[in-house]
């Protein structure tokens, strides 16, 4: 069966890369929407893409009202500022919401309507051109042809689609990713390790996505903690960013499965920011995953160093369990009533949740039968 495999226009990567990727952003357009949040005004990396601005004569306006993930009420406030100021193209700069933002703006900007209206549909409109540059090693949004913003009316978040919108240009400088601290390190990064296993494992992998995939693994496994400990160390932030968009590049290829199926409703009606619902929810859901894909996991056992030949399939896959649930615990990953959840509240949404998980298709990609039955059951579980 002929698959399509799709990445970014251009990427970028490395020290200096946005240096280097300043004349392809000077040909997009005459006026840009900076999209991205005021924590990075205050840490000076906004100033940094508007000298690149300024260098290459292009007018632009600042949207940086992106104060968390991304709302349905965010966007609507982005495209009519996109509107007024008569831009046409974007840049987003930050962590996946900024990207996610620039996304679902360009679409909005473009071709009218409600955010919801191009849920469940396929996006595939003219969109502005648009440059991601991450500022932290883990959404791979940059990668990818999807957005998740959430319906502040139904608390849902809502996954929209399109080839289009995959960024044209990806600018991948550790300068930005330097700067991200312990916790969005280990969050991101965690929500990168969710992107590679769940292509990886999911039945809808390809064999370019397989490479990709591989490689993210073994080098999450390898820098994570490195970036997590001492986040100056410039390889480990370095091969992070690497890895968080080949991760993104194989998901998009691949799909996710049954981990981001079931973050989101928490992130939805809990405000858990993305990675962490994500790294929460990895012992449980690979748990599950892990008796319809013993070879997959065996293999990822492998590439890591963890399992050996010697191990049959099962030990192989239980060993790259184990090491993925040791490295949440490094991480310093929180249980839900850790966060702060009340107990009763969360089993009272259990319902809710196991309809929404199912209804965004992913946890269907796993490679094991999976119902609405079994979602409930492993949300009581993760408690
Ligand atoms: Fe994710």
């Amino acid at each position: 069966m002929g698959r399509e495999f799709i990445v970014p226009g251009q990427m970028v990567t490395g020290a200096g890369a946005l240096d280097m990727a300043e004349a392809t952003l000077g040909q997009f357009g005459k006026k840009a929407m900076l999209v991205t949040d005021k924590v990075m005004i205050e840490l000076g990396n906004c100033a940094k893409v508007e000298n690149a601005l300024k260098n290459q004569g292009i007018e632009y306006i600042v949207y940086s009202e992106i104060t968390g993930e991304p709302t349905d009420t965010m966007i609507e406030n982005g495209v009519k500022q996109y509107r007024e100021a008569g831009c046409d193209f974007l840049i987003a700069l930050g962590g996946g919401s900024p990207i996610d933002s620039m996304k679902a703006i360009g679409s909005l900007a473009v071709n009218g309507g409600n955010i919801s209206d191009y849920m469940g549909k396929i996006i595939d409109a003219e969109m502005p051109p648009m440059a991601a540059i991450p500022t932290t090693a883990g959404t791979g949004s940059e990668a990818t042809q999807f957005t998740i913003i959430t319906d502040t009316k139904k608390d849902i978040k809502m996954l929209l689609k399109g080839k289009v919108l995959m960024p044209d240009l990806a600018v991948i400088d550790p300068q930005f990713t330097m700067t991200a601290p312990p916790k969005i390190t280990a969050a991101t990064g965690l929500d990168a390790l969710c992107h590679a296993v769940e292509a990886y494992t999911s039945r809808k992998a390809q064999t370019l996505s397989d490479t990709f995939a591989l490689s993210a693994v073994k080098r999450i496994f390898s820098y994570l903690p490195a970036a997590y400990h001492d986040g100056k160390n410039e390889e480990a932030r370095v091969e992070m960013s690497v890895a968080a968009l080949e991760a993104g590049i194989a998901f998009n290829n691949a799909s996710v499965t049954l981990i981001h199926g079931m973050s989101r409703p928490i992130g939805a009606l809990f405000h858990v920011a993305h990675g962490l619902s994500n790294a929460m929810l990895i012992k449980v859901c690979l748990s599950y995953a892990l008796e319809g894909a013993y070879d997959r996991f065996a293999e990822l056992g492998r590439a890591i160093g963890a399992a050996s030949l010697e191990d049959s399939e099962k030990e192989a896959a239980e060993i790259f369990l184990a090491a993925a649930v040791r490295l949440t615990e490094e991480l310093e990953t929180p249980t839900l009533a850790e966060f702060g959840i009340e107990k009763q509240a969360f089993f009272d949404v259990i319902e809710k949740m196991a309809f929404d998980a199912m209804d965004s298709g992913s946890p269907q990609n796993t490679r094991r039968e999976i119902s609405q039955a079994d979602i409930e059951q492993l949300y009581r579980n993760l408690w």
